[in-house]
Parts: structure tokens; sequence; C-alpha cells
């Protein structure tokens, strides 16, 4: 596959068959993904790697996220579509494998009468490892899709991180993303891209 079909059929998978991902098959992806570009090279990410015992009990976590989403997902969507991501909260498709990303923590006051430009000063470190850590992770979801693997990138998992850091004995950094991985049991159709998102200026 070249990449730009790497990158246009790539879906996110919310149902898993119940199948291990050899561990070398894994080290090599994320070996690759680590070649993402990141701030002044900082590299300040960290992978966890997670599945047996462990990742079940993530999974009691979850339901916390779920229940925290619920009334807002209740406010925006139809019933069909509230319980379907509940049940893949709840569960997480059945991956056989979380990746957990996690970055420094940092933590600072502002102010609402802060420009944009003083803003940035202060939120620097968080702004620029969080870009970097979305950068690796799109590396992972592509390589994945490479390698015959599904993934789905979640940000809800916040909504419990507490809980979560609780469990993985994490106290100085900050959960940036869990993305699961696994070899899919689904085929879904891709949501609506948007257009008018490109401004030519010049030409
Ligand atoms: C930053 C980010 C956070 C996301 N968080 C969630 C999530 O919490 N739960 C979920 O089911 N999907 C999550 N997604 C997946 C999006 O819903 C999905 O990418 C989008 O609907 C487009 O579908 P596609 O990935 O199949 O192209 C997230 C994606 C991104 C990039």
């Amino acid at each position: 596959m070249n990449l730009s079909s790497i990158i246009r059929e790539r879906r996110s998978i919310r149902k898993y068959q119940d199948k291990d991902i050899p561990r070398e098959i894994l080290n090599e992806l994320l070996e690759d993904a680590l070649w993402a570009p990141s701030g002044t090279n900082r590299q300040n990410w960290y992978i966890y790697v997670v599945k047996g015992e462990k990742k079940e009990r993530l999974l009691e976590s979850m339901k916390q996220t779920s229940r925290a989403i619920k009334p807002k997902l209740e406010k925006l969507f139809s019933e069909e579509i509230v319980n379907s991501t509940i049940s893949f909260i709840n569960n997480l498709g059945g991956a056989p494998v979380l990746l957990l990303v996690y970055m420094p923590k940092h933590t600072y006051d502002l102010s609402k009468d802060m420009s944009l430009s003083e803003r940035y000063k202060i939120e620097y470190d968080r702004f620029t490892n969080t870009l970097s850590a979305a950068a690796l992770i799109q590396n992972i979801l592509l390589l994945a899709k490479e390698k015959g693997l599904g993934t789905c990138w979640l940000t809800a998992p916040k909504l419990a991180e507490e809980r979560i850091n609780e469990e993985m004995g994490i106290t100085d950094m900050e959960l940036v993303s869990l993305v699961t991985i696994g070899y899919p049991d689904q085929d879904p159709r891709a949501p609506r891209r948007k257009g008018e998102k490109i401004q030519w200026i010049g030409y």
C-alpha cells in the first residue's frame, strides 16, 4: 500500500478479533513510530504497552469514563449512537493490547486577559509535548494499518485519568491518549470528510 492509500483507508476500529499481536510486530511498529518529529527534538513521550490482567483492570476504570460521558453524548446523539459509543468505551472493542501515551505533567495558571503569545510562552511545554505525542500517535495508527492491524485513538479515557494513573502507578505524567490496537473484526465505512478546509493564497 502506498502512503496515500494508508492515510485514506485507515479507519477507527472499534471491534477486534480475539487474536494476540506478536510482540516482535508491535515492537517493530513502535520503534518506527518513534521516528516522529518532536518539538526541539525533546521526544517527551512515553508509551505503555498493556495487555493481560492490567488491561482488564484498566477496563474497569473505563466504566467510570462511560458514566461520565453518557449525559454529554445523550445531548448530542441518537440512542443508538450513544449505546454503541458506551459499549465500546466499556470493553474497548475487545482489543488485545492497549497503548497508553504519556507526556510529562505540566502545571501553570492562565489568565483570561493574557494575549495569545503570552499564553503560548506559559503553555509552551504542554502545547509542544502534546503536538509531538500526537505526531507519534498518528505514526502508530498509519504503521498499524500497513501491518493489517486496526487502531482507535481515544481521549475519552482522560475523563478517568486519575483512576487510570493510579492503576498504572503513574504520578508525574499526564495521559495524552489511549490507543486500542489489534486485528480488526469490522470494516467500517469512512465518515464523511468536511470540505472548505484549504485556503489557497497567492495562487
Ligand atoms: C484526538 C482524538 C481523540 C479521539 N477520541 C476518541 C474517543 O475518545 N473515542 C472514540 O471512539 N473515538 C475517538 N477518536 C476517533 C474519532 O472519532 C475518529 O477518528 C473520527 O470519527 C474519524 O473516523 P476515522 O478515524 O475512521 O477516519 C478520536 C480521534 C482523535 C484524533
